[in-house]
């Protein structure tokens, strides 16, 4: 498949990405929040479960795994990439190895990963992938970002997704600006401006094929600690519109990282941003804690309780694929769960 036609198929009308590539030391503050031991066999038996889902053929385009799922036999027999595509849905890899204190800087950080990428691709691409994520982490304060880490990590995401384009899969290209913090939702915009301007600028530089990528940003919000809070119409409109001013169109896909949002909120805003959106860009959901916070309650609960686990990961991603749409409701949200 060609790399524009990967990457209109991840993000197609109705589905979106399921982010399940939480490293070890991720999810395993995840399982302490549910007392689970955070043990291989337990961290499979999560996915896996998900991965078996119903929801998965309908409104998952494609779902993003971690080094040790990907290698992976599920207890049918089959790989953990097998199982995906079986449901229609496209493997794809997280390959950064992280966002590590910037030499030089206070409180900054940079990603790494790009030593050795080239021959990691290349496994990747036999062990079934077809897409590839780095995640770039700016902060939000008085004094940062500084414009060190907004180079850096750009011009690290334009050599990683350079590569990746050369191993024949779709960088996913995420630049997060994180939530924490007490700025508001102009200030947000701001940084989201400097922040996509500078990737695009190296991806140019480093001639990625934009039609061959999908971008995964923050919404356009107020910091967590913000008292000025926005309604969902305000976030949707500078969501946009700081997108439409700053993603150049020939990207085919937007997937959008949850980021701390409530699952409830991270619907309610894609549905909204759908709703106005009046470009060609497909505008979906790349969600980790947003698909999967409610699930992961019911694998506290009870770990082989696949069916209670899946009713609730198939709820999430059936109101996440309404929101793709613009064709989300509050009164649905209650409907559904009940
Ligand atoms: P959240 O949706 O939980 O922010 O995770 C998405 C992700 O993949 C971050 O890299």
């Amino acid at each position: 498949m060609e790399l524009n036609e990967i990457a209109k198929k991840m993000c197609a009308k109705g589905k979106g990405i399921l982010a399940a590539d939480e490293s070890t030391g991720t999810i395993a503050k995840r399982f302490k929040s549910i007392n689970v031991e955070n043990l291989e066999k337990n961290r499979l038996t999560f996915r896996q479960t998900l991965f078996n889902a119903s929801a998965m053929k309908d409104y998952i385009g494609g779902v993003i795994l971690f080094d040790e799922t990907i290698r992976q036999k599920t207890s049918l027999g089959s790989t953990i990439p097998e199982l995906i595509s079986k449901h229609g849905a496209i493997p794809g890899i997280k390959v950064d190895k992280g966002a590590k204190p910037m030499a030089g800087s206070l409180n900054e950080t940079v990603t790494e990963g790009l030593d050795g990428l080239r021959e990691r691709l290349d496994e990747y691409y036999k062990l079934g992938a077809r897409f590839t994520k780095w995640r770039a982490v700016y902060k939000i304060s008085e004094n940062f970002p500084t414009s060190q880490s907004i180079k850096s990590n750009a011009h690290a995401l334009a050599r990683y997704a350079a590569l990746v384009q050369e191993a024949k899969m779709v960088p996913i290209v995420e630049p997060e600006v994180l939530m924490d913090g007490s700025h508001d939702i102009d200030k947000c915009y701001k940084v989201t401006t400097d922040v996509l301007n500078e990737c695009y600028n190296e991806l140019n530089n480093h001639k990625v094929d934009l039609k061959g990528t999908v971008l995964k940003p923050n919404m356009v919000i107020p910091g967590s600690d913000c008292k000025k809070k926005s309604n969902t119409e305000e976030i949707a409109k500078k969501t946009l519109e700081c997108l439409k001013k700053n993603v150049p169109a020939e990207v085919p896909g937007i997937a959008f990282l949850s980021g701390g949002q409530s699952e409830i909120e991270a619907s309610r805003n894609l549905n909204e941003i759908n709703k106005i959106n009046d470009t060609d860009f497909l505008i979906t959901f790349s969600y980790g804690r947003g698909l999967q916070a409610s699930a992961l309650k019911e694998f506290g609960k009870n770990q082989s309780d696949e069916r209670n686990i899946q009713k609730a990961f198939n709820h999430r991603a059936k109101m996440n694929g309404l929101s793709s749409k613009g064709e989300w409701s509050e009164v649905m949200e209650k409907e559904t769960a009940a």
